[in-house]
């Protein structure tokens, strides 16, 4: 086996993989105000930015090479039913449009979900202690219908309700946005590894967890039927996230459905390579190219993550 290890020249020929930074999406956090940007302590070089701030990260992450962001909002204020969200002059809107106005080839995704916007944190609307499934995927609707509006190209739900993949696609046609993609988080699994971006986004639950309707992390099964069941609900792309210790999972799902697949490698995962790197325990960049390298392995055909611009400048 060892003949065509023997250079890099040979180990090129060879190789199955490649991960470069057209396979790339760059998370960004967007908050409300002027002049901002403040940076997140456990997620060293991700901020949170303002507008105009924002537009100008944007324009660094598209000269790295990386073709799409995906946005997250941290609005100023919250109320139970989330109605920031799904507001036409809310943050992530106001951002859209100042993106495209900018930086029209760069592709805009915006996260689908309602726990920033929330005052319990909870991914949805809340009816007598329990995210109430329907009433909650009619909100997420309203949101995706406002970001294709404020000229998203592509809308990620992220919130793991049952069916809304469905009616977010029904009425993105019905509102005149049949070209709006949609990216399902088919796969999201309740994870500890999400901590650093709750922070991030003051979005975690006030009380309790996401178990309810998040997966739970000793199952594949149900994340290939859940993958299934958001394709036939018309989703363009599935997600599966996190991505570090789901790599069976990207998998199991890419072999079973051959639709396009992303893998999310979240902030938990960055922060834990940001602060080894920053110890010296780890060769950063040998060791982030080795986790994006080994999504696309997996089956990704593409990954999200806070590494992107980085990377990209690396990866080439
Ligand atoms: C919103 C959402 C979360 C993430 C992406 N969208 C947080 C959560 O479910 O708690 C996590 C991303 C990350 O950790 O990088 N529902």
């Amino acid at each position: 086996m060892r003949r065509l290890r023997r250079t890099p020249a040979l180990r090129g020929l060879v190789r199955e993989t490649e991960i470069s930074s057209a396979d790339l999406i760059q998370p960004l956090f967007v908050t409300t105000g002027s002049g901002i940007r403040e940076p997140i302590d456990q997620m060293p070089g991700v901020s949170r930015y303002s507008i105009a701030e924002l537009v100008e990260e944007a324009g660094e992450v598209a000269d790295a090479g990386v073709p799409a962001v995906l946005l997250f909002g941290i609005p100023s204020e919250k109320d139970e039913a989330g109605s920031g969200a799904y507001d036409d002059e809310g943050v992530v809107q106001m951002a859209v449009r100042a993106l495209n106005d900018n930086h029209p080839d760069l592709v805009v995704i915006t996260d689908v979900c309602l726990c920033a916007y929330t005052t319990h944190g909870q991914c949805g609307f809340v009816r007598d202690g329990e995210v109430d499934n329907d009433v909650t995927v009619e909100l997420l609707s309203k949101t995706a219908i406002s970001h294709a509006e404020a000229g998203a190209d592509i809308v990620a739900p992220s919130d793991m309700m049952d069916g809304r993949v469905g009616s977010i696609r029904y009425q993105l046609d019905e509102e005149g946005h049949p070209s709006t993609a949609i990216i399902s988080y088919a796969a999201k699994y309740s994870s500890a590894f999400y901590g650093p971006f709750r922070d991030a986004a003051d979005s975690a639950p006030v009380e309790g967890d996401r178990r309810g309707y998040q997966l739970d992390p000793a199952n594949s099964d149900e994340a290939v039927r859940e993958a299934r069941l958001d394709l036939e609900e018309g989703a363009d792309a599935l997600m599966v996230k996190p991505a570090a210790h789901y790599l069976d999972v990207v998998s199991r799902v890419k072999q079973d459905t051959g639709a396009p697949v992303a893998a999310y490698q979240v902030s938990g995962e960055y922060a834990m390579l940001k602060a080894a790197a920053a110890n010296g325990w780890i060769d950063e960049r040998a060791a982030v190219t080795e986790s994006l390298v080994s999504a696309r392995r997996a089956g990704a055909d593409f990954v999200v993550s806070y590494y992107a611009k980085e990377a990209a400048r690396w990866l080439g």
